[in-house]
């Protein structure tokens, strides 16, 4: 698909149906989730995709403050995908609870209360920086979305292809769906911002390389974000997954044909994870058992 403006690309995305209907979720085996076990040490990874599926709906938020949440055509993007973000989210809730994994009631609330101050100081300051830079903020925050989206999905995957759960795997598969949807707006659109001008592609490949950070560090623990990813990526084959499915594919955008920073990143974290793991491990199980009887 070659587009030439982003109202095309906004076009195509609201020509794509939605995957995830109600009638698509209500029309799930729920029943059958129990006939298949679940390894345990999937769960806190569960938990972790859910709380930063719903807690787009802040990020959401925080970007109407930035110069690109102010652009019709992407304000009218990030309407739909606040909403489908959360979704995601919901489903991945539910199917915990159906698998036998209890959440409280307030769980959303929760999610977003536990976020740390000392991270909404710094968005703060981040959105207040982006003014700054107006439209050229634009190819930065395009790029990043790209790279977020295109990591998030490549996390279902290697969690359909680990569990190996089929309702967990039908569901994942709808999310994936929608994801690739949004992979598409995020790097069309990127490719046609950064394709403007140079300093558009310096600006976004240094906040790429200085910024970038797996979805949810930052507004969730760290501990948390890193138990997932060794979870999902540790081993050649994920690291080497990842590397072709996001690194590779983000290259190909103006700017950022040397870009290693994903690859880099998710190995490092793998690797470091290796001699704390057992610890991380028994600390957020513990942490999970205590929320869902809170
Ligand atoms: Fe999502
Ligand atoms: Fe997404």
């Amino acid at each position: 698909m070659a587009f030439e403006t982003s109202k095309d690309v906004l076009d195509w995305y609201e020509s794509q149906e939605r995957t995830l209907t109600k009638e698509f979720i209500d029309g799930l085996p729920w029943h059958r989730v129990r006939d298949t076990p679940l390894d345990e040490k999937f769960i806190p990874v569960l938990l972790y995709m859910r709380d930063v599926e719903v807690l787009t709906d802040m990020y959401h938020r925080e970007l109407r403050r930035t110069p690109t949440g102010r652009d019709p055509v992407i304000a009218r993007f990030m309407e739909r995908w606040g909403v489908e973000e959360v979704t995601h989210g919901q489903v991945i809730n539910r199917f915990l609870n159906e698998a036998g994994h209890a959440t409280p009631e307030d769980w959303q609330a929760r999610t977003m209360k536990n976020v740390p101050v000392s991270y909404h100081a710094g968005t703060y300051l981040l959105t207040s920086l982006t003014n700054l830079l107006g439209s050229r903020f634009t190819a930065t925050h395009m790029a990043f979305g790209a790279i977020h989206e295109m990591s998030t999905a490549q996390a279902y995957r290697r969690m359909q292809e680990l569990a190996g759960h089929p309702v967990l795997s039908q569901i994942l598969e709808g999310i994936i769906r929608e994801e690739a949807a949004h992979t598409q707006f995020y790097w069309n659109v990127a490719r046609l911002e950064l394709k403007k001008s140079e300093a558009a592609q310096k600006i976004a490949r240094k906040v790429v390389e200085t910024f970038w950070r797996p979805v949810g560090q930052g507004s969730l623990a760290k501990t948390r974000a890193e138990y997932s990813i060794a979870m999902l990526f540790s081993g050649t084959e994920g690291v080497d997954q990842l590397d072709r499915t996001v690194t590779l594919r983000a290259r190909r955008l103006p700017g950022f044909g040397d870009l290693t920073k994903v690859t880099d990143r998710i190995a490092r974290i793998c690797d470091n994870f290796r001699s704390k793991s057992p610890a991380i491990a028994a600390s957020l199980l513990l942490t999970i058992n205590l929320n869902a009887v809170l």
